[in-house]
């Protein structure tokens, strides 16, 4: 396959970035995005030019480290995949593809096609942790939780923290994350002690961090990679409510 990528390039923070093209010649239809990112950086590399600056960690659709807006889409044309999962038979021969950061204000470009997430860390260090001592393996077998709830804490906690739902938010809105997170724990024994002050601690994070109010468009559930639904933004909110009236 041959393509045509318009891709940010941004020196810094503080550049004001700009489109560059780049042709991607002899690709496979079986490379990952990433993949035919690594030979596009190998041909800059050799014409003495600086390479495109992508993050990702595991290829694996596991650490959410990969966050490109491919076609004005967080994660590409795939539901439920991430960049690194997207393979280039998803894309016809002569495409024309246009390769994005992160855009919010909570997340300011470093550099090209990396942002800086950590309003996410600082999110979950406002609480999304149980700081009781949960004992070992066999201590938490001997504790019996619901099939029902364990379902839900699970499917909550498939979220990877990539920020797509933010990226994909015309508020910017990171209340599926925040609220995948605080649905996890709230859902197992662990999670009771503090689960109303992490309610309310989380959200003030968020809230402080920058990132917007969600007004209901689902945008979010549409890119996530790991198909959070908005059904825990509801949840979050009957517990915060209930938190905030304590
Ligand atoms: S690089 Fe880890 S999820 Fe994509």
């Amino acid at each position: 396959m041959n393509l045509v990528l318009h891709v940010w390039r941004q020196k810094s923070v503080r550049d004001k970035g700009r489109f560059e093209t780049y042709p991607a010649v002899n690709i496979s239809p079986n490379m990952s995005f990433l993949e035919m990112l690594d030979i596009v950086n190998e041909q800059l590399i050799l014409a003495g030019q600086e390479p495109i600056a992508f993050d990702h960690d595991c290829r694996e659709g596991i650490c959410g480290m990969c966050s490109l807006v491919i076609n004005g889409v967080p994660h590409g044309p795939e539901r439920g995949t991430t960049v690194c999962q997207l393979h280039m038979r998803h894309f016809r021969d002569g495409d024309q593809i246009t390769i994005e950061p992160w855009r919010a204000r909570a997340f300011p470009v470093i550099r090209d096609l990396v942002v800086d997430r950590g309003a996410f860390d600082r999110v979950m260090q406002a609480g999304g942790f149980v700081s009781i001592n949960t004992g070992g393996a066999p201590d938490a077998n001997a504790l019996p939780v619901p099939k029902v709830e364990a379902d839900k804490a699970m499917d909550a906690a498939a979220c990877v923290g990539c920020g797509a739902c933010v990226a994909a938010c015309k508020n910017a809105s990171a209340m599926l994350f925040v609220a995948a997170k605080v649905s996890q724990l709230a859902h197992l024994p662990q999670g009771q002690p503090e689960r109303d002050r992490r309610a309310r601690g989380m959200v003030a994070a968020m809230d402080h961090e920058g990132f917007g109010s969600c007004t209901n468009t689902y945008e979010c559930e549409a890119v996530c990679p790991k198909e959070i639904k908005v059904d825990v933004i509801a949840e979050l909110n009957r517990d915060f409510r209930r938190a905030a009236l304590k």
